[in-house]
């Protein structure tokens, strides 16, 4: 059998809205005037850097927070989800690691849209309304150099459970390609759950059982953010491989067709960091049937010293929790990324802020535990032992990472000269 990885890197990343946010935010959310807070004035702004990249038109929430008239029947739900830090979604533990894409609100943001709620939700004057944010509509990552297109429409039944589907289209290069930016777009949007771009080498290299990273390109779920290198470095597809869809459709009730799509950018010159997708994965576990918490674990050795760009922990429905945690040479141990409640929904990248420095010998071990019991909501057959599968009412364990090798010339100050000089 051969296995395909199901590794689905979402991007989730949210410095763009961010950035635009910043201009308009600063200072805004103040709920210290004694007055309540009102939409116009105080919550807008909120909305605008931590809701409105998905709750807009067009995009994955339910629904639209872009207007006060929109919000006020949510007031109470979203004082709710709020608090509770349900809204917006992150599912890392704040105590290990700092992430680009953390989506976590501050305090302050948090006591102000709860205070605004509790005042009666008020809109105060419109003309305090900052200027709506521009969102880009079309590509994120602009325009691509090269559009890949699934080569036949696919129906989405009305229901049910659809098997992943895979459609495999020639890349046609004639030579090496370096990736610095990827965005996959859904056609329809309402049941596209997530894409993942994988690529198939000529000769059948890049999914092999061996490394069920190799051959990842990376993946999303419709409306997060695209995949986007760092200067200097890039993902690699090999001249004459093919791309592969591996589509994850959720039906929503009425038949519906897709044909979803994959845009590239190419770097302007050869990139001598490239970057590699690996995992840290178990593919001969069996969770018994009705087990609360079953403890799955795997383990990856550096073979250099590399430099790790982000995280991406993959289960299916019975996934509970998932560590990455380093054990270095020296026999220091560190956690890199805590998910203590993971959810299947809400598939994550985490790009740490800074590259981690991962020294050669150093064991990258993942741990991660399974609900199999009738507790978890979302188990669709707590009767069953569960093992290794692409689907997902079966079960799997990747640890994934993107790294690069770190050079040997810019490792270590204390390198010998002879290493320096090379
Ligand atoms: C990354 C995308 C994203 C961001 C950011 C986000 N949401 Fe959501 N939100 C969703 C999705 C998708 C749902 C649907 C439920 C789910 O999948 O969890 C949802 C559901 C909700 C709900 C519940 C709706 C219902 O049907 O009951 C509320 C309320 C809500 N969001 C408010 C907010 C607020 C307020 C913010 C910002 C502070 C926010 N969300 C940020 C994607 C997002």
């Amino acid at each position: 059998m051969r296995i395909r990885s199901t590794g689905v890197m979402f991007f989730c990343g949210f410095a763009v809205i961010m950035m635009i946010a910043a201009n308009i935010n600063d200072g805004r959310a103040k709920a210290s005037s004694g007055a309540a807070p009102t939409f116009s004035k105080d919550i807008a702004p909120i909305f605008a850097k931590n809701c409105m990249s998905c709750h807009r038109p067009g995009e994955i929430a339910p629904m639209s927070l872009m207007t006060y008239k929109e919000v006020r029947p949510w007031a109470r739900s979203i004082r709710e989800k709020v608090v509770g830090k349900e809204m917006p979604p992150w599912h890392a533990d704040p105590n290990y690691g700092e992430w680009a894409n953390d989506r976590r609100m501050t305090d302050k943001e948090i006591e102000t849209i709860a205070a605004w709620v509790d005042g009666g939700a008020p809109e105060g004057n419109p003309k305090d309304m900052p200027p709506a944010p521009k969102f880009t509509t079309g590509w994120q990552i602009g325009d691509p150099d090269i559009i890949f297109q699934m080569p036949e429409e696919y129906t989405v039944p009305a229901e049910g459970a659809v098997a992943y589907q895979y459609f495999t289209v020639p890349s046609n290069f004639t030579e090496d390609k370096y990736i610095v930016a990827m965005e996959a777009r859904a056609g329809a949007l309402d049941v596209v759950h997530h894409i993942v771009i994988y690529v198939r080498e000529p000769g059948g290299g890049g999914s092999q059982r061996g490394d069920i990273g190799a051959g990842l390109l990376g993946a999303l779920s419709p409306g997060m953010t695209p995949f986007i290198a760092q200067p200097g470095t890039a993902k690699l597809i090999k001249a004459g491989s093919n791309i592969v869809f591996q589509m994850h459709y959720t039906p929503s009730g009425k038949e519906t067709k897709d044909r979803s799509l994959v845009g590239l950018k190419f770097a302007k010159a050869p990139v001598d960091q490239v970057i590699t997708t690996t995992a840290a994965w178990d593919a001969r576990f069996t969770i018994p049937p009705g087990a609360a918490n079953h403890e799955v674990k795997a383990s990856w050795v550096a073979q250099d010293d590399i430099l790790i760009w982000s995280l991406m922990p993959h289960m299916h429905l019975r996934g509970k929790d998932y560590l990455y945690r380093a054990t270095y040479p020296d026999g220091r141990s560190e956690i890199l990324l805590s998910v203590p409640r993971y959810d299947f929904g809400w598939q994550v990248y985490y790009y740490p802020k800074k590259p981690i420095r991962i020294p050669k010998g150093t064991k990258i071990e993942t741990i991660a535990h399974y609900d199999n019991s009738s507790r978890n909501p979302q188990n669709p057959d707590p009767g069953r032992a569960v093992g290794f599968g692409e689907q997902t009412w079966e079960e799997m364990m990747n640890g994934f990472f993107d790294y690069t090798v770190v050079k040997k010339s810019n490792t270590r100050a204390t390198a010998s000269s002879g290493e320096f000089l090379k």
